[in-house]
């Protein structure tokens, strides 16, 4: 039987706070859907993504869906709130969601407010992720996909430790259209990656 903290299978229930230097990654709360709004309504930060427009409701649903995620033994996604540790504000979110329980595998996301782009907020949100994912979680692969053209976030996968293996075709519709995407990841006896590795 799962004790509160963990599931059978040793995934936590709860997330923990993260502290980083400028980010605190935490649960998300009922009131964040405002915070996120301004991710799901720029179509910047949604052009690699969805590609389409996210509705308020669907905003507030998605917020919803995480917040009653806390406590079930039985989650397979682990979102965070990514919020910048001076202000308190929302800057983005990232999370990890479990692909295959048995082999201990989860695919990463993260997307982050337009106004921060470029200031290196992504890369250290999602070392903290990778951080929880092998110390706190056990897993044993943790891969990430991207649009072929988001250059930013093949460079924060790469400054992360994670290598490229590869190009998926047309795995992904998005806006009506069919596109490839790029696969990285990292192995948990690849992290963390040695300082002088990353490029
Ligand atoms: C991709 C994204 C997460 C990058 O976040 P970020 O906080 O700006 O990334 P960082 O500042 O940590 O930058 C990492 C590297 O990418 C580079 N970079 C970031 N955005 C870039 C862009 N648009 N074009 C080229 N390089 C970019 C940075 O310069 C940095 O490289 P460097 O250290 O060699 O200079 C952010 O642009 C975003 O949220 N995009 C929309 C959502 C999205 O695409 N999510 C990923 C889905 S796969």
């Amino acid at each position: 039987m799962s004790s509160d903290a963990t599931n059978d299978a040793g995934f936590p229930a709860r997330l923990p706070c993260i502290h980083t230097s400028r980010l605190l990654l935490r649960p998300f709360t009922h009131t964040d859907w405002q915070g996120l709004r301004r991710l799901d309504e720029d179509a910047d930060v949604q052009r690699y993504r969805w590609g389409n427009d996210i509705s308020e409701g669907q905003t507030r649903e998605w917020v919803e869906r995480a917040c009653v995620l806390e406590g079930d033994p039985a989650r397979t996604t682990f979102p965070f709130a990514v919020v910048l540790r001076a202000s308190g504000d929302l800057a983005g979110a990232c999370g990890l969601t479990l692909t295959n329980v048995s082999f201990r595998e989860a695919e990463a996301w993260y997307e982050l407010r337009r106004d921060l782009w470029g200031g290196g907020y992504t890369t250290e949100a999602v070392r903290a992720l990778l951080q929880f994912g092998f110390a706190g979680m056990g897993l044993h692969r943790v891969w990430a996909a991207c649009h072929p053209d988001n250059v930013g976030s093949r460079r924060v996968m790469e400054k992360c430790g994670m290598t490229y293996e590869g190009r998926l075709r047309e795995n992904f519709l998005t806006g009506g259209v069919w596109r490839d995407s790029l696969i990285y990841a990292i192995l948990s006896r690849e992290w963390p990656p040695p300082q002088n590795s990353v490029p």
